[in-house]
Order: structure tokens, then sequence, then C-alpha cells
């Protein structure tokens, strides 16, 4: 079998390669495990100048090949266009984006720069797939300097109304560089719909007709299996002894502006004054690692969410109870797993996602004799995979507060039902059949 090219941003840290591996790395397993790959990318450190040539180190069948990205290079690239231009635009949020030339030019450079390390590693029948915000025009940048070999693109946020895309200045050029694909994969037909519409709004009808929705999923079997057996374990014991009964609500998220965590405090904070039977009878714990904290708008959310914190527990608290226990620390995904089977709430509430993995993760890690129940913001692109879900507006606490009431009151035949409703396609849809219909829609693109 031909060899398999990953681009990404981000590339497995030396330690998370293997067995413990998160993210795109456990999406990707399957199709690594089957061929030979090379996974190219940023090696997450910042030096004074982007390298030419990329440091590589061999595990087993995969090769990961990385450059260390200059200061100038990162800030420009990764904090200035990628996160500080395109993520909120992407996610609908064009109040938050800023645009500044100088970001762009980073943004292309390092893009080109890419290309330009990956180019002479590259095999002629190499098949090669580009992820995400961070690299629209790599694949243009592999096509200026020659490559002929089959190259794909997976978006894995949301795309907005063309009409919003375009807003963004040079919007018109990023979408010329999607052309260069041969195909250009989405998470739903809502963004597929939308990332069509803008292309053709460019001129590239060819390339809107390359568009097509996989939306990703998780490996759940692997998930439930690490649920079950994190349950007796210390961590999740002494973890059970804390809450003295109480039902457990969970949040797992990045600390990031599109998950709607200020909503879903306020809509905590409203259950607790609406409905009086669940105070002293309910614990919330959100989990919220820091994420890009020298973006202005991420620092600018930690100080929010530190009050509405205070706030909550200050309000609602009694001497022996804390209703919102919040941490920004990561906490490890086996530990995560066991807090989440014994979560009788699934609270995810994003204003916009591209997927969501958590709610699909919450749903395997559920117990099928006692599960608890998801709630979902109808903006995640996991909602058209989990109908057994209770959804929400997030930009609304009111209906947060009565999807928690309901939650915490539903009664067992009901939660049983809804999670079978759930938790057949979080199996179907899993991440290799994501994978194996992205590749096989990749590999026969040149033989149509
Ligand atoms: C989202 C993006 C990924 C990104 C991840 C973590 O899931 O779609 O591309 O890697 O967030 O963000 P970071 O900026 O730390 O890579």
């Amino acid at each position: 079998m031909n060899r398999l090219v990953i681009v990404a941003n981000r590339v497995p840290n030396p330690g998370e390669r293997g067995a413990t591996a998160g993210g795109l790395a456990v999406a990707l397993k399957d199709a690594l495990a089957k061929r030979e790959a090379l996974w190219f990318g940023w090696s997450g450190q910042i030096a004074e100048a982007t390298a030419a040539d990329p440091v590589e180190t061999r595990i087993g069948r995969i090769t990961y090949a990385t450059l260390d990205l200059g200061r100038e290079d990162h800030r420009r690239y990764y904090l200035g266009f990628s996160n500080g231009s395109l993520w909120p635009t992407l996610h609908y949020r064009l109040g938050l984006a800023v645009f500044a030339r100088e970001d762009h030019a980073g943004y292309r450079a390092v893009n080109a720069a890419f290309a330009a390390a990956l180019a002479p590693m590259l095999r002629p029948d190499d098949t090669i797939w580009a992820h995400d915000f961070h690299l629209f025009p790599v694949g243009a940048a592999l096509r200026a300097l020659g490559c002929r070999q089959r190259i794909g693109f997976f978006l894995h946020v949301p795309f907005p109304p063309a009409g919003l895309f375009c807003a963004l200045p040079r919007a018109a050029e990023l979408l010329t560089d999607l052309a260069a694909y041969d195909v250009i994969g989405v998470q739903t037909e809502d963004d597929a719909v939308n990332l069509r519409a803008a292309l053709a709004g460019v001129g590239q009808e060819e390339a809107a007709a390359r568009v097509h929705a996989f939306p990703i999923g998780i490996e759940a079997e692997a998930f439930t299996t690490l649920a079950e057996k994190a349950i007796g374990k210390r961590e999740t014991e002494r973890f059970r002894q804390s809450l003295v009964d109480r039902a457990l609500i969970i949040g797992v998220d990045r600390l990031d502006y599109t998950k709607g965590l200020p909503q879903r405090f306020c809509g905590y904070g409203q259950l607790l004054a609406r409905f009086k039977t669940h105070r002293s009878k309910v614990t919330y714990l959100q989990v919220a690692p820091v994420s890009r904290g020298d973006v202005a708008q991420y620092r600018a959310l930690r100080r929010e969410l530190d009050e509405w914190v205070g706030r909550i527990n200050g309000q609602h608290a009694e001497p022996d109870w804390a209703p919102l226990r919040y941490m920004t620390r990561a906490v490890a995904r086996p530990v995560l797993a066991g807090f989440m089977r014994m979560a009788r709430v699934g609270l995810v509430t994003p204003l916009r996602d591209g997927m969501n993995l958590v709610a699909k993760e919450y749903v395997a890690a559920q117990d099928p004799e006692d599960p608890g129940v998801l709630v979902l913001s109808r903006f995640a692109g996991a909602v058209a995979q989990l109908p057994g879900a209770l959804l929400v507006n997030p930009l609304d606490p009111d209906e947060i507060a009565e999807a928690l009431d309901q939650a915490l009151t539903m009664k067992p035949a009901e939660r049983k039902a809804r999670w079978e409703e759930c938790i057949v396609s979080v199996r179907r849809d899993g991440a290799r059949a994501w994978c194996r219909e992205f590749l096989s829609r990749l590999e026969g693109a040149n033989d149509a």
C-alpha cells in the first residue's frame, strides 16, 4: 500500500506517540496502523527563526517530521491569523476577529515553508492529507512546487455562511487556495452547503463539487473500556466519595469562547435559583484546560469565568457544599472517562462547534443499565448523530436551566431510551469509518 502523509499544525508530542495519543492521532489510529505514514507539522517549539529542515523521528511505521517555528512566524501565523482571524470567523464570531496584513503574510509564509520542507520528502505515489484551518494554503503551495500527488483537506471546525466568511479580508484568496485539493472535507452538511456557496462565489464551481461532509467520530469501544476500567480506581472513588451522593453534572471543554462557558455557568446558576429542589443535591464539575493563553480574547474569557465561578459559589454555596467545581488544568483521559461514567448529566453547550467529540465520549462512557443524559447545544456538529440528547440553545441560560432540571429528574426508562438512540450512531459512525470514507473518496478521486 502507498504511504499516507498527514500534514497538520499539531503533531503528537514524543511522549504521546503511541498508546496515550489524543485528538487527531486517535482518529487516525487505524489508518496509520495499516500503512506506512509520514506525519508532518509544527514541533510545538518556538525558535529564533523557522527551521528549513524538519527533524525526523521514526516510531514503527510512522515517521514524524517537525519544524520549529520562528518567534515572529509563530506570532503571525499561529496566534495572529490562525487564532485571531480565522478561528473566530469560522465560528461565526466576526466581532471577535482581528486582521492585520502582516499576520496574513506570516500565515502564507509558514504554509509556504511547510510545503518547501515537505516537498523533497514526498514520493510520487504518496497520498497527502492536510488538516484544519491553519493550512488552507499548503496544498496550493505544494502544487506550486510541482507536486502532482493526490492531496485532500479536512476542515475540523465549522464553515460559516459565505457572506460571513467573505467579510474576512483576503477570504477569496483562501478559497482559491482550497481549489488545489482533490477532496475538501467538512464535518456537516450545513458546512458543506456554506463552503460550496463560498467557492462558487469566487468562481470555483469545480472545487465546490469536491466538497463533501465526513462527520468525525470516536473509537467508541475503546472509550467505553476506558470508562469501565476507571470505576473502582482510587482517583475515581475519591471523587465519588467527595460528592456524598449528589448527582454529578460534568462539562469538559478547552477554555475557549466558542464553548459557551459563561452562558453555561449562568444557566447552572438559574437552575439553582429557579428549581430549588436541586439545591445541595447536585454538583457541577467543569474541566476547562487553558488553551491559547497568549491570545487576548482567551485571557479575557478566563477572567470572566473566574468571576462567574466566584459569583455562583458565593451566592449558592453552603458550608458543606460548593455547587460548582472548576478546574483549568487538564485531567488525564482515563480519569475523565471514569468521571463521565459517574455523571448523571453531560453538559455540552458550545455556541458553535465543528463536531464536539466530548458529547460522543460522554455517551460512550455511560453504563448501559443506568445511563446519564446528554444536554447538547443545537449548534454542535454532533447534533445529527445524537438524536436522544436534550437540545438547547446555548445562548439562553433559562433553556439550559430547564434542560438540566429535566435531565436531573428524568426517569430511568427515558434515560435509557434516549441513550440507546445516541449510542447506535456513536458506535457506527466512529473514527475508523471517518478515515476510511475520506481516504476512499480521496484515493478514488483521480480515477473517477
Ligand atoms: C481545535 C482545532 C485543532 C486544534 C485544537 C487545539 O480542535 O480544530 O486544530 O489543534 O483545537 O488547539 P491548539 O491551538 O492548541 O492546537
